[in-house]
């Protein structure tokens, strides 16, 4: 059931989410790091429901950083192993949903069975229309601006483009994902308060929402708090707020006419 103070016509298209404070949840009851991370797929799982309830367009999920290859062997490859295991059990609901799967990262890292679980999910909802489900995996905002800047230096060598002309728009055409339009919402939880590494390029205008539950107690209540947390806000992309106010005038009177 729909949250009756959502307002459905601006709800945010794109979702960035920073999912932290699996470990916390755990050591806080006893257990171990892993289960926490197990239960943080019931959270994936709420928010992937939430956002298709409420037409959200695209949901970009830090499911492994770059950094996290650094973490005790036995951890990473419980991650990978919960990440096969999702990409395997869930994609019939996520077939359902009608959702698309995608990844931003180097892919190219991870394990061979984790790759080939991720590959088979892109290929299986290669053509739904609905959602779009991105998984950040291996992923770190400054490792991707460094391969976009690798791959314009290789093209403005062959001559493909000139350096001169090179502007953000044609900058960030060198991104993972250039199609995808950046986060109106990022949520973090965790109760931190740091950005680190995820869509550095694309957060310039996001809103943050900073949670102070960890992702295992992430659910549906919570995410219709940060949808409403954003609903709050007034965006004005470095305007003033009248002259936003100005543009929103000019834009009904354009609709309504
Ligand atoms: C941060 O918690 C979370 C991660 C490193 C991974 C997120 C993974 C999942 C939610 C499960 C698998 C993902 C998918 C998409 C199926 P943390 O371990 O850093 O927590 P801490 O800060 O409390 O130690």
């Amino acid at each position: 059931m729909a949250h009756p103070e959502i307002h459905p016509d601006r709800v945010p298209r794109h979702v960035a989410i920073i999912m932290d404070g699996n470990g916390r949840w755990a050591v806080e009851r006893g257990l171990e790091r892993n289960a926490g991370h197990r239960e943080g797929i019931e959270s994936v799982r709420a928010v992937i429901r939430a956002c298709r309830d409420y037409g959200v367009e695209i949901l970009t999920l830090y499911a492994f950083s770059i950094e996290n290859w650094n973490r005790p062997r036995g951890e990473v490859s419980e991650l990978m192993r919960l990440l096969e295991e999702y990409l395997e059990t869930e994609i019939d609901e996520v077939m359902e949903h009608g959702a698309r799967v995608r990844t931003i990262g180097r892919i190219d890292r991870l394990p061979p069975s984790t790759r080939r679980a991720v590959e088979g999910a892109i290929r299986r909802t290669a053509d739904n229309t609905g959602m779009q489900l991105v998984f950040a995996l291996s992923y770190g905002g400054r490792a991707e601006i460094v391969d976009a800047a690798r791959r314009l230096a290789r093209d403005a060598e062959l001559g493909k483009i000139d350096p001169e002309g090179l502007d953000e728009k044609a900058f960030a055409a060198y991104l993972y994902a250039p199609d995808l339009p950046d986060p109106d919402l990022l949520i973090r939880t965790g109760a931190e308060q740091r950005v680190s590494n995820f869509l550095l390029w694309q957060i310039a205008y996001t809103e943050l929402h900073l949670s102070d539950r960890m992702w295992p107690e992430f659910r549906r209540a919570e995410f219709e708090a940060a949808i409403l947390d954003y609903q709050r806000r007034e965006r004005r992309f470095g305007l003033t707020s009248e002259q936003v106010r100005q543009g929103d005038r000019s834009r009904e009177k354009r609709t309504t006419r």
